[in-house]
């Protein structure tokens, strides 16, 4: 095993291994089952079984994930599917949960190798198993040759989130090439009224919800580009044609991979449907040497009854209690300052020093500079990869800046794109050689810029070394760390041409070891995810990163979208939302202060306003949003939040329900974009609270219909529902709803 096989592995561990203590320490707890006899493996957690066995054939076939089922309750034992023609061999049509290309498979394989001979051909069969606190570890071997494969399943108690992997071993006396490599795939039962609902997208348009039906052929969501990007997310729900946003069944699953990736969905000849979803199989190929062994990323993928809703609510919390850095319990976001759409690179120790007294004076706790502090960048240029003070700008450092941040009691972050370079920078004068490039052919810049290859030892010890000396140095609580581009003319030339393409899981692996050792070295550390925005949002990046930024987009009326296309896969515990300048620099629209605001307060409230440009009145509305959001965002970003009126499809109005844990406060946010003559105004009912509990009605801004009481009980709320007014355009409305 290499070292970077190594490193894969014990990150995956760690990830699973978190699971399992995590686990042990609560309440409840994952039922791992196993009928010997009968060689059926049953998973229990929370509302949900996953249940599969060993067939006759020796293979590993799915017999149900879905609603709880009784502890006493039989699954038949697993029968393949038998031969419907000559054209559908039964490999092909049986549900199989890691099936390998070869034996005839026509559907997408789990895993697919070539041998050094030529073979291409892999059959995989039963050979043990074994049964943990939380987990069951199926080992599948080839017919022949000596291809190992361990299966992982972990169920996380709480949810009933089945975390699958898959891990591939070569014990034979020569090199095995990998050419596609899944976490899982996944059956359903059969049923010809699936839809799935996935999240498309571009800079500054990002989580854009897509729903289509699933009929017979294939349906690919990936990317190629070497990280999550922003043109597909690897998150997917399935569901029926009669589920509701709270009512009715929804598989759904989400990739930890910040590389490129791929999510296969297929109905097959029958109508069985599978996902398959692991690393990109376009342009990969993975040499293992004989020992080597290579984990696919982690497949996160649950089951709810409960609509859109439901399954969103149960993966925030399992994204807050199991994958988060500060899991079980993530620190709540700060409110952040940030100078980027302020100053661009036009950052000195005098402008930032007095952009953060004025972010004290409304309540910021963290101040964070953006680009252009650095090396020659006073563009986007030069100086990338330069991670050294520019001396014009600062010529004390960056000490007197973060000690006046200090003093105002702010903390300090700093922005950093430690994977790119400019050509134009010192350390591409000193190390061409070190970006992603094929010998001898063109280096295709984007913003400028070219990636480093950070799978290579000496790129992972130069930035390891320099981010640790600038944290060393200075009193930095935050990095937003930046990602700006995508991957193109991907080579490492140093490598012989067959290793070339471990670049693709090597870098990811090495991305993910320089955060997790700066961490541990600097335990205080937090650190935000951004590509250009919302472009590496994934649960992999999410186990290493304390939030991330959604998009540059800040308009307020895109990010309603955007924020509910997020929302569907990932927390809005991560969820950072600026309130920026009116008209918004992505499409002139302009809004009100209080308008801003509100959109922003529905995730981790941002400033990225040029505080220069406001009057007395701005800082007195901000001075009293900041506060009240810091009342409620115990309940918006760690509450169960209920999309109660979506802006999806064209919707002129929008509305969400933030419910505490333990039901005592409830934010509801409610939108209009434009309102017509005597239009009926929808009254809101609102969801999730106590029907027992009284619940005091304060608005934090707008107003509701004179006839509504102060008070009411949890049931009026949620039965009767509140009148809220809105009229005119871009109008939005917020209130706190206090239990007793
Ligand atoms: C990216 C980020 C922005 C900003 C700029 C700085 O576009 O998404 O928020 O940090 O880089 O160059």
């Amino acid at each position: 095993m290499t070292d970077i096989d190594q490193r894969r592995r014990t990150l995956c561990m760690q990830l699973l291994g978190g699971l399992a203590g995590i686990a042990l320490g609560g309440a409840a707890r994952a039922r791992p089952s196993v009928d010997e006899s009968a060689r059926v493996f049953r998973l229990d957690g929370a509302d949900v079984t996953y249940a599969f066995g060993v067939n006759g054939e020796g293979q590993l076939q799915t017999l149900y994930w879905g609603s709880a089922l009784a502890a006493g309750d039989t699954l038949p034992t697993p029968v393949p599917v038998p031969e419907n023609s000559s054209n559908e061999m039964p490999v092909t049509i049986t549900p199989l949960e890691f099936p390998g290309f070869g034996g005839g498979l026509t559907v997408e394989p789990a895993l697919k190798v070539t041998f050094p001979d030529g073979v291409r051909d892999l059959v995989l069969r039963y050979v043990d198993h074994q049964v943990g606190n939380d987990r069951i570890v199926v080992r599948l071997k080839d017919v022949s040759r000596a291809v190992h494969v361990s299966v992982t399943y972990a169920m996380d108690a709480a949810t009933g989130i089945v975390a699958r992997s898959a891990t591939v071993e070569n014990r034979t006396a020569g090199w095995i090439q990998l050419d596609q490599l899944a976490a899982a795939s996944l059956n359903l039962p059969y049923s010809d009224d699936y839809r799935l609902s996935y999240l498309t997208g571009r800079w500054a348009g990002e989580f854009a919800l897509q729903t289509r039906p699933i009929v017979p052929g294939s349906i690919v969501i990936e990317s190629r580009k070497g990280v999550t990007s922003h043109q597909a997310n690897p998150w997917i729900a399935i569901s029926r044609a009669g589920t509701q946003e709270e009512a009715g069944p929804v598989w759904f699953g989400a990739l930890g991979w910040s590389g490129s990736w791929r999510i296969h969905v297929d109905m097959d000849a029958l109508g069985g449907v599978r996902t398959t979803a692991g690393y990109n199989p376009f342009d990969f190929a993975y040499r293992l040497k004989p020992g080597e062994s290579l984990a696919s990323p982690v497949f996160h993928a649950g089951y709810s009854g409960d609509g859109f809703g439901g399954a969103s609510r149960m993966f925030h919390r399992y994204q807050r209690e199991r994958i988060l850095p500060g899991a079980p319990s993530p620190r709540l976001r700060p409110v952040l300052y940030n100078s980027w759409e302020a100053t661009l690179f036009a950052v000195d120790e005098a402008g930032q020093t007095a952009l953060a007294e004025k972010a004290a004076s409304i309540g910021v706790e963290r101040f964070v500079m953006d680009d252009g502090w650095f090396g020659a960048r006073n563009g986007d240029k030069a100086g990338l990869g330069d991670w050294v003070v520019n001396r014009k700008k600062f010529p004390n450092g960056l000490a007197p800046l973060i000690r006046r941040v200090n003093d105002l009691g702010m903390e300090f972050g700093l922005w950093v794109e430690p994977e790119m370079v400019n050509p134009d920078s010192d350390l591409y004068r000193a190390h061409p050689d070190w970006v992603i490039n094929f010998k001898g052919r063109p280096r295709s810049e984007a913003r400028n810029q070219l990636v480093l290859n950070l799978a290579r030892r000496d790129v992972y010890e130069h930035l390891l070394k320099m981010l640790d000396k600038l944290l060393t140095d200075h009193n930095i609580a935050f990095l937003k760390w930046d990602h700006n581009r995508a991957w193109s003319e991907p080579g490492w030339p140093e490598a012989a041409p067959a290793e070339q393409q471990r670049l693709y899981v090597a870098y990811v692996e090495n991305l993910y070891k320089l955060l997790a050792e700066l961490r541990r070295r600097h335990p205080k550390l937090e650190i935000e995810s951004c590509a250009s925005g919302g472009g590496r949002v994934d649960l992999g990046i999410m186990a290493l990163t304390d939030q991330v930024w959604t998009s540059d987009n800040t308009d307020p009326l895109d990010r309603l979208l955007i924020q509910d296309g997020f929302s569907r896969a990932y927390a809005p515990a991560i969820m950072m939302a600026w309130v920026t300048d009116a008209p918004n620099f992505v499409n002139k629209r302009v809004t009100s202060l209080e308008y801003r605001f509100l959109s922003a307060m529905q995730g981790g409230l941002g400033i990225g306003a040029n505080l220069n440009h406001w009057k007395d009145d701005d800082f007195a509305k901000a001075k009293r949003l900041v506060a009240e959001y810091k009342t409620i965002r115990m309940t918006v970003q760690q509450g169960n939040l209920y999309r109660l009126v979506s802006p999806q499809g064209g919707s002129a109005r929008s509305a969400t329900l933030s419910v505490a844990q333990d039901a005592k406060q409830a934010v509801l946010f409610a939108f209009l974009h434009s309102g017509g003559l005597r239009e009926a105004r929808p009254r809101i009912q609102l969801r999730g609270l106590d029907p027992k509990k009284t619940y005091a009605l304060r608005a934090i801004s707008g107003g509701v219909s004179p006839r509504t009481p102060k008070r009411a009980s949890g049931a009026y709320w949620m039965g009767h529902g509140l009148d809220v007014v809105l009229e005119g355009d871009f109008q939005a409305a917020a209130f706190v709803l206090d239990g007793a």
